[in-house]
């Protein structure tokens, strides 16, 4: 079935992302969003510590753009983290009039606060105290409530709850439209003049995540298969600090580092000293590999976080959130020492594009995680991920209405920069058959193996010998599941895990050093003539 009247902007994906880009377009535009989970359901619900913006009385765009450049080790595009960063008070204050509604100084309240009251959080690697915050540490939860109040109120904006996007339409090489199935399993189709993919990262992809279980790299595999250009795949962001207690786990915000919790080892030592001289407050590669390092020395599977030194009422009164999750599990935030390990949190690579979100397929654009724009090179400084949805989410919006969607990315300076590879993602003809007992996998016990796979083999530190044998497991599971009868989301969000674990491995394989989160047991040095080199690569399918 088609939706018989074509929509202007289709956009995938409801977080920050998706969410700033429908209503900053204007009302005439008719809009339709789909998201696979319910409206509100996203990755940016789950952030906790908040939005960077350089608003402080001794604070400055620039030192937002030198803190953001060092933390991405090189590999950042200078061009993208300026607009980031001097397009980050206004986006902030557009998103201020759509509801949002961040923590203020009390007044008297001797606090970091912005000259008009705004309370600003400290995190890693950040020269200021610079990231605004709401509801303490339920950053992005207020900012989903207010965006998609915002959104119901629109009456251009058609949403698709509980919607997955299997297919992008192409025609004469452009993209116009959507295949979508609801969880009933009807399929239908939209016709849009662009449409832009904002439907997050990867994070599940590996074993320990702080994602939610939504995370399965479908928009990387949508604009794959539409024959679009991925970049910067290996590098995954390893938060350090999720909490596993009981088999749940909960991220604990850098902001409580920000606010001088310590790491400790198992011999009670605050061990970063040793590490950084910005100690706890180092980038977060370095901090995360610290932890697996005392981790491995000491043979043990966490490390501790400690705010035992902190005056008690507020580290509860700040973070909320966190407070309430040890408490189900029978901790106390302030007087306990909180086990903690690094587990994948956010994709720095994606879709390749340019600062206006253009994608290497004329019609296709992309915002937030799922893109690449460049600013966060090869490891993101904290809290950049939600202001880089917002302000790119508005740049897009803004631009649509300018050339009307039919500019493409023509000449961009990025996609120059890139080293283009071409991948080939035929599934391999094994006979799963007749020497694996994988043919007797179930859909979920594939998707649990991959990521059992990838946290072995390509976690925090990786080598050739490790990716070699990774690539070669993911070979047999997708021809494995390509042989599945169902062809349910369910299956289907779990070949597109496949496909971008096998691009990921490819990426990792061809980065012969080490760079922010891309650490190689077997290249430990950094390249210099790597450079700013991005690594892109393209299907061969669609290569002439
Ligand atoms: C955190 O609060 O530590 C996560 C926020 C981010 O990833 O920037």
């Amino acid at each position: 079935m088609t939706h018989s009247q074509p929509f202007d902007v289709a956009i995938i994906g409801g977080g920050i992302a998706g969410l700033s880009v429908a209503l900053r377009l204007p009302e005439h535009v008719r809009v339709a969003l789909f998201t696979k989970g319910q409206l509100g359901e996203s990755n940016t619900r789950y952030a906790q510590g908040g939005l960077a913006v350089a608003l402080g009385e001794d604070d400055d765009p620039e030192l937002h753009l030198q803190d953001t450049l060092v933390a991405g080790a090189g590999l950042c595009d200078e061009e993208a983290v300026r607009t980031l960063v001097e397009q980050a008070p206004g986006a902030v204050r557009w998103l201020i009039e759509m509801g949002v509604q961040f923590d203020r100084a009390q007044p008297g309240e001797d606090a970091h606060a912005t000259p008009d009251g705004l309370l600003l959080g400290r995190e890693g690697a950040h020269c200021r105290w610079r990231v605004l915050h709401a509801g303490g540490d339920a950053t992005g939860a207020e900012i989903e409530r207010a965006l998609t109040t915002a959104i119901q109120a629109r009456s251009s904006i058609d949403v698709y709850e509980n919607t997955f996007v299997q297919h992008l339409i192409m025609r004469d090489g452009r993209c116009v439209g959507l295949q979508a199935t609801y969880r009933n399993g009807e399929s239908f189709s939209v016709e849009a003049h662009v449409v832009v993919l904002a439907n997050g990262g990867a994070g599940g992809l590996w074993l320990h995540t702080s994602n939610p279980a939504g995370a399965t790299a479908d928009g990387l595999a949508l604009a794959w298969e539409a024959g679009a250009a991925l970049t910067d795949l290996e590098f995954m962001q390893f938060h350090p600090t999720v909490m596993v207690v009981d088999g749940a786990s909960n991220l604990i915000s850098e902001a409580v580092r920000g606010e001088g919790a310590y790491l400790r080892n198992h011999a009670g030592e605050r061990f970063m000293p040793r590490y950084s001289p910005q100690e706890e407050l180092a980038p977060r590669d370095v901090v995360a590999r610290a932890i697996l390092s005392e981790m491995l020395s000491e043979q043990t599977d966490c490390q501790y976080l400690d705010l035992r030194h902190l005056p008690a009422e507020k580290m509860h009164a700040r973070f909320p959130t966190i407070s309430a999750f040890c408490r189900q599990h029978g901790l106390d935030l302030a007087t306990d020492l909180l086990p903690i390990a690094p587990a994948a949190h956010y994709c720095m690579g994606g879709v390749l594009v340019d600062t206006y979100g253009h994608t290497t397929v004329d019609g296709l654009y992309a915002v937030g995680e799922v893109a690449c724009t460049g600013v966060h090179g090869a490891n993101r400084l904290a809290s950049n991920s939600l202001l880089e949805g917002l302000v790119y989410g508005i740049r897009i919006a803004d631009h649509l209405v300018q050339t009307g969607g039919m500019e493409s990315m023509g000449s961009s300076s990025l996609y120059r920069a890139a080293r283009i590879l071409t991948y080939n993602d035929e599934i391999r003809a094994i006979d799963v058959s007749a020497s694996s007992p994988l043919h007797e996998l179930s859909t979920a016990q594939v998707r649990q193996t991959v990521r059992q796979v990838m946290w072995q083999y390509v976690s925090l530190c990786r080598d050739q010998e490790g990716l070699l044998e990774a690539q070669r497991q993911m070979q047999w599971l997708r021809a494995a599941l390509s042989m599945a009868e169902e062809c349910d989301s369910f299956t289907l969000e779990t070949l597109n895990m496949l496909l971008v674990a096998e691009l990921v491995i490819a990426a990792a394989l061809e980065r012969r050093e080490s760079r922010g989160s891309h650490w190689r047991l077997d290249y430990q040095e950094t390249d210099t003539r790597l450079a700013a080199r991005h690594l892109a690569f393209v299907p061969l399918h669609s290569v002439p």
